[in-house]
């Protein structure tokens, strides 16, 4: 049984919007899916509907076989962290602590418990010498810290977080998805993640789901989905950038390569391999 599933979901906004429209997704325990589209194709309203802060007209959501529509909120919360787009709509209190602190003191734990999971969470961010310090003053990317470690300190099954990186500068995305790749490696957090940065996506998720105008296109590995460009760019995406280039060295320089590398890595691998044999035939 998968841990979250979405049966051919579709949801319209009181406006006529049509954001979803039969959307199914399947998420096994202990994976990184990344759900990667444009602008405007439904990733957030996706994510809405997989905690049940809006409930889909069609269709349902179900974490372990059992009907969201159908638990307290109080236990959704729990069992299913969220963090939003924008750290703004996530913290309210006034210190860094006391934020993580809610959730896990909403949910009538010891204190002695509260306190420790505060403090195994910020550790976990890497935040653990913030802990005083006031939410305003925090720059954007420990913002967005402070958010996961609000969501790990409710210990959740699954964590969904949309576009965790953005507006973060280079190193911060990388620092963030390589503390969610951690926390999906090390403590088995399944890990569910809108974004539209393609060239992150093969570094670091497992399992990609595409949508377009609402719609699933197309699901799958990295490899498997790349493989299309053409409907990698009917989804108004790209390849991620280096594969980009081995695409039209293979198009326009007639240059053989065995298979699209994905990552800055694999092309390097590919490209001294090829050289190589080059210097060995001459
Ligand atoms: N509150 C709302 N009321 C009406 N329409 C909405 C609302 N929120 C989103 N929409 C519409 O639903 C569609 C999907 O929006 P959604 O925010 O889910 O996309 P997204 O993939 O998260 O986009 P982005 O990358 O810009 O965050 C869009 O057409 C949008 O205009
Ligand atoms: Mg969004």
């Amino acid at each position: 049984m998968s841990l979250i599933e979405a049966k051919n979901i579709s949801y319209t906004y009181p406006d006529g919007s049509k954001a979803l429209q039969d959307v199914s997704l399947k998420v096994e325990k202990g994976e990184f899916v990344g759900l990667l589209a444009s602008n405007g194709s439904g990733k957030t309203t996706l994510l809405r509907c997989l905690n049940a802060l809006i409930k889909p007209q069609a269709g349902e959501v179900a974490i372990d076989g059992e009907a969201i529509a159908s638990l307290p909120q109080k236990v959704l919360f729990q069992r299913i962290g969220m963090v939003f787009q924008n750290p703004n709509d996530q913290l309210f209190a006034s210190t860094v602590a006391e934020d993580v602190a809610f959730g896990p003191s909403n949910m009538g734990l010891p204190k002695d418990e509260v306190k420790a999971r505060v403090e195994d969470s910020l550790k976990a961010v890497g935040m653990d010498d913030l802990g005083k310090k006031s939410i305003h003053n925090l720059s954007f990317g420990q913002q967005k810290r402070v958010c996961i470690a609000g969501a790990l300190a409710m210990h959740p099954e699954v964590l969904l977080l949309d576009e965790p990186t953005a507006g973060l500068d280079p190193m911060g995305e990388h620092k963030i998805m390589e503390l969610l790749l951690k926390l999906n490696n090390e403590r088995g957090l399944t890990i569910v993640m809108a974004t539209h940065m393609v060239d992150m996506v093969p570094l670091f998720i497992n399992r990609i789901y595409i949508l377009s105008r609402g719609k699933v296109l197309r699901e799958g590995t990295p490899e498997k989905v790349f493989s299309d460009p053409e409907m990698i760019r009917d989804a108004k995406l790209r390849l991620p950038m280096i594969a980009e280039l081995i695409e039209l060295m293979k198009r326009e320089d007639g240059i053989h390569f065995d298979r699209t590398p994905l990552t800055i890595g694999e092309a390097r691998r590919e490209l001294v391999k090829m050289i190589t044999l080059r210097e060995l035939k001459r």
